[in-house]
């Protein structure tokens, strides 16, 4: 099992939205996928939202150790594609320091999930490198972080991806599979901009070459809690997310 992480320091910059996706784009080429919500926000399938609430989750199963992964797999349309929602926050200390505890718990949910068969478990973080993020971080193999196409985040990924650097002291072989940009408007100059100012402060292997464009067909998959490429004219976007999906595989050597 592959484990990516959906990270970075800023909010709103599309983590949930590439995460959903790319999660989606795996489960259709085949590979059992998981997509987990680590964010205590819980923003992944949205049309869950009701049940989610009583739904045992991601923080469920860190704080007990009796809960089992087939008490929080939850089922979707596509049968290679399951979701771990984020269930109820409680005694894990976002700002805590990793716990021998936490840690031991983030190891099982990786064993049971690689024993029940899933090839690649995408994992959906809060903003922020501290805290339930950081401890994901500590014991995935990769980690993927967007960034909105704008100028004034742009000049903070040298920082962030330093950050991240630092955290392989934890996780050595945590692969930083770069930067995808996110949200870029092709017809404003500042976005266009924001994105070459990325690609001339960043190695490029460091930037995907795959880059999401910013659509009204986010938003309203994101208001039903669905990846994008399923709604009424998600054909480029299917294609968009093949794209990164296999950008993805060949950074981590599976083709
Ligand atoms: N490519 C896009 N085009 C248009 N809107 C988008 C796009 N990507 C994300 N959005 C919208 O921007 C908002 C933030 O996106 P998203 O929730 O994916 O970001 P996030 O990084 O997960 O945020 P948070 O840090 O709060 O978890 C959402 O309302 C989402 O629908
Ligand atoms: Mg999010």
């Amino acid at each position: 099992m592959v484990t990516i992480a959906i990270s970075s320091q800023k909010g709103g910059v599309g983590k949930t939205t590439v995460a959903i996706n790319l999660a989606h784009a795996f489960g259709r080429n085949g590979s059992r996928t998981v997509l987990v919500d680590a964010d205590p926000q819980g923003s992944v399938g949205l049309s869950l939202t009701r049940q989610s609430r009583l739904l045992k989750g991601f923080y469920d199963y860190i704080d007990d150790a009796e809960v089992k992964i087939e008490e929080l797999l939850v089922p979707t349309r596509m049968q290679t594609l399951s979701l771990i929602p984020a269930g109820q926050a409680s005694d894990y200390d976002l700002n805590g320091t990793p716990s021998s505890g936490v840690t031991s718990r983030l190891r099982s949910l990786h064993g049971e999930l690689a024993d029940s068969g899933i090839d690649i478990c995408i994992i959906d973080t809060a903003a922020g490198l501290f805290g339930a993020t950081a401890d994901v971080l500590s014991m995935v193999d990769a980690v993927l972080v967007p960034q909105q196409a704008e100028p004034l985040g742009i000049r903070s990924v040298p920082k962030m991806l330093e950050a991240l650097t630092r955290m392989r002291i934890a996780n050595p072989r945590l692969v930083i599979l770069g930067v995808v940009l996110t949200m870029m408007q092709d017809l404003l100059p500042e976005s266009r901009d924001a994105g070459k100012a990325l690609r001339a402060i960043m190695p490029p292997e460091m930037v995907m070459n795959t880059v999401v464009p910013r659509g009204d067909l986010f938003v309203k998959a994101s208001a039903r809690g669905l990846p994008a490429g399923v709604m009424d004219g998600g054909d480029d976007v299917l294609a968009l997310f093949d794209r990164l999906r296999i950008e993805i595989e060949r950074r981590l050597g599976f083709i």
